[in-house]
């Protein structure tokens, strides 16, 4: 099941459950004698497809999702609600939500400890230039904007309702977001790269940053690390979420030609 798109998965779940709920409903008057309620129904529909998810590889806080499909139908069809409302509360998702689907990115937010440890890491430079590649609400932007020792903090979103956020946010308090796709950005002029984005870009930014990156620049990545490449340091939080940041100082990557170092040297 794993190969197939989740989205699939989850209709096969929903179309599973309901086979076994007809089956139910089928042997149940030698128990119970009909009718059932509707409701009743809907909700066993929602456990059911709720449960097989999990079984059939879907990522269990699925559940969620298949559960309140069935029941939220119902409850639509029930209360006559007009069907605009479902398709305002789908597209404001949609525009959080943009680089789900495309990038396999969805908005997560990085907490203030993570902040914190940022801090300590730049405390080290003396004038930074910071940028978080894929910004969210733009917290890490104006939150590096306010250090003494940063002298530009940018942003880059392409998410629509977090972009418009972020840009508030950061003409009010500091720092500067682009509505831009990460992949456009030019990390020669940054001395620190952010990311906090999921398993899936990791190898195609790793490239990106090898190429462009300086060699006296650093990459910090939350939570994801490059696949097979060794990151210079990882930084264990305390957090609740027992955060992992791992530090990729670009002068442990970027190879010099044969002999270049010691030319330099004499
Ligand atoms: C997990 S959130 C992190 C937000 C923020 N950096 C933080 O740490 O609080 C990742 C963000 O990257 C954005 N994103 C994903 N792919 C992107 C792309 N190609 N270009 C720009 N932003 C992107 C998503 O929209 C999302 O807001």
């Amino acid at each position: 099941m794993a190969r197939f798109p989740k989205i699939i998965v989850a209709l096969l779940a929903q179309m599973v459950a309901l086979a076994v709920l007809a089956g139910i409903v089928w042997w149940l008057p030698w128990v119970v004698s009909p009718p059932y309620p509707l409701w009743a129904l809907v909700i066993a529909q929602g456990v059911l497809a709720a449960f097989l998810s999990c079984r059939m590889g879907l990522p269990c806080w699925w559940r969620i999702i298949q559960f309140s499909l069935p029941v939220g139908l119902y409850l639509g069809v029930h209360y006559a609600i007009n069907p605009v409302w479902a398709l305002g509360i789908f597209l404001v998702l949609w525009l959080v939500f943009f680089n789900a689907i495309k990038e396999r990115v969805p908005l997560y937010l990085t907490n203030a400890t993570t902040r914190n440890a940022l801090k300590r890491l730049i405390k080290r430079r003396k004038s930074v230039r910071f940028l978080d590649l894929g910004c969210g609400l733009g917290g890490n932007v104006v939150f590096m904007a306010q250090q003494v020792n940063v002298e530009r903090s940018d942003g880059v979103e392409t998410a629509p309702i977090p972009y418009l956020i972020a840009k508030l946010y950061s003409l009010l308090r500091g720092g500067d977001v682009f509505a831009m796709d990460l992949w456009k950005t030019q990390l020669d002029y940054y001395d620190v790269v952010y990311a906090f984005l999921s398993p899936e870009p990791m190898p195609k930014l790793w490239e990106k940053i090898r190429e462009e990156m300086r060699e006296d620049a650093v990459f910090v990545s939350n939570s994801f690390a490059v696949p097979d490449v060794e990151p210079s340091e990882v930084w264990s939080l305390s957090d609740r979420r027992e955060t992992q940041l791992y530090v990729y100082y670009l002068s442990d990557f970027k190879t010099r030609p044969q002999g270049f170092a010691d030319e330099a040297e004499s």
